[in-house]
């Protein structure tokens, strides 16, 4: 008689929204799971740091371990899963120590690897260890085995999406009650979406670092997150939506990735900001929580990947993915290619990028003003397709919102300069470019 396979034995690493989520899962799944990974995945060591805190989950079949540093080094653990967070700290020096050991490591940590995925990345090449991070980007979405393994035949000629369920969870809740945006970001909190840090999703990081991550895969570049041009969604009014939508659009927080060839070759060019999307656009209909990632082969065509970003059910389903893998013996290289072989492309200047952008004004409500602004606009070479002025805020500032003809970006972004500093604007412009074809 063959002996039973040996169970892959796993230590988490943190037991907030994802860890308990990771419990459950793995618990109720045990049995689909085993067959499918040919082995039982068993959690057998867990940590966080209180240990008496109520996770409504039962902890009395796991050894607690108080410091995660050393989990990798323990002998009944063959995979750690890092789900506390954080760039760097306890996080970092547990994933250093645990693929130093020789053991796989599993995290849904972006913001880790954003910052340290290649040094990680290289420290598993060398030690032939699985390093995985399926829900790093996008949540329950698996895009990251979508863009490595299914779409892998491809040339990736852009990649972008909505890559922050909080964000997106806000915009929608603002377009469908009219309500503003503080009051809205709560509600988000408390469903359990939200970083630990909020300001990293409402700031744009969050969607910085998972598209730094996605662009690192899809075109077998370096992770540079610094070179991600970004923008959150904190001056985001009730009125743009509001004004959006009588124009045909919603907004979106989107993160887009293209590498497109400047004088030298080919450069990266990375940016999260507020878009205008058009109501027949895919991404237009992507609500509450959920993220969608839109891939374009070079021979695929546009794929769409779509589903829950957050939470702890499709957090932890991303996770369990991995194990499933590592359990197979799964261990090809974290980007696609190895450490050594990812390009070093150079950041890609915006100045000759073209499109049509939304402009909001705040303007005190005197004569010339709008001159002011026209003059603004006709001087940088901007040329308008549409123009509202709205009725007096309660501050008694009065909106100008206008939409571009298609043009240089640079051209736009000339006309704020001009107008900086100028008496009759009672904060900067606002600018939101249209998501194009
Ligand atoms: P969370 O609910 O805040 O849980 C974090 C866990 O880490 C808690 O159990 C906490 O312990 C533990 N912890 C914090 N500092 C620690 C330390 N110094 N030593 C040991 N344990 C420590 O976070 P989460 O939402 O589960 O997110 C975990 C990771 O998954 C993050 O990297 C996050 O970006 C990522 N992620 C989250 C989601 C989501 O929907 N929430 C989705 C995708 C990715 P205590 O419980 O004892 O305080
Ligand atoms: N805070 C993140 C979000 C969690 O809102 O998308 C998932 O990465």
């Amino acid at each position: 008689m063959s002996e039973p396979p040996k169970p892959l034995r796993v230590a988490l690493a943190g037991l907030g929204t994802v860890g308990a989520g990771v419990i459950r899962l793995v618990e109720a799944n045990a049995a689909l799971i085993a067959r499918r990974a040919g082995r039982p995945i068993r959690i057998t060591v867990v940590g966080a740091r209180d240990r008496n805190k109520d996770r409504g989950v039962d902890l009395s079949p796991y050894t607690w371990e108080d410091d995660m540093v050393i989990m990798g080094e323990r002998d009944d653990v063959d995979v750690v899963v890092e789900l506390v967070g954080g760039s760097d700290g306890p996080a970092l020096a547990c994933a250093r120590t645990t693929i130093e050991a020789g053991k796989a490591l599993v995290t849904a940590n972006k913001a880790m690897i954003a910052h340290h995925g290649l040094e990680l990345a290289g420290k598993a090449e060398a030690a032939k260890v699985a390093l995985k991070f399926e829900a790093a980007v996008a949540g329950g979405i698996p895009v990251i085995k979508g863009l490595r393994e299914g779409a892998a035949a491809n040339a990736i000629e852009r990649v972008y999406g909505i890559l922050n369920g909080t964000c997106n969870y806000i915009l929608t809740v603002m377009e469908d009650t009219g309500r503003d945006f503080a009051d809205v970001l709560a509600e988000a909190q408390a469903k359990g979406y939200a970083e630990a840090d909020p300001a990293f999703d409402i700031e744009g990081t969050d969607a910085a670092h998972k598209l730094s991550i996605l662009a690192a895969i899809a075109f077998g570049s370096n992770i540079d997150f610094a070179g991600v041009d970004t923008a959150g969604i904190t001056r985001l009014r009730a009125a743009d939506i509001a004004q959006a939508d009588a124009l045909g659009y919603v907004i979106r927080l989107i993160g887009m990735a293209e590498t497109p060839v400047g004088e030298t070759g080919q450069t990266l060019f990375q940016r999260v900001q507020p878009h205008l999307v058009p109501f027949d656009h895919p991404l237009a209909h992507v609500d509450g929580a959920t993220n969608a990632v839109v891939a374009e082969g070079n021979f695929s065509g546009r794929l769409l990947f779509q589903g829950a970003g957050a939470g702890d059910g499709p957090t932890a389903s991303a996770v369990v993915a991995d194990l499933i893998d590592i359990a197979r013996g799964e261990i090809a290289a974290p980007f696609s290619v190895p450490v050594g072989e990812l390009e070093a492309l150079p950041r890609a200047s915006s100045a000759n990028r073209m499109g049509r952008s939304y402009v909001r004004f705040m303007v005190t409500d005197r004569p010339g003003v709008l001159a002011e602004i026209t003059a603004a606009l006709r001087d940088a070479g901007v040329s308008i397709e549409s123009l509202i002025q709205k009725g007096r805020s309660a501050d008694g500032a009065v909106m100008v919102a206008m939409v571009t003809h298609e043009g240089p970006e640079s051209a736009v972004h000339e006309a704020v300069r001009l107008l900086a500093g100028s008496a009759s604007l009672t904060e900067p412009p606002l600018v939101i470019h249209i998501l194009g074809e």
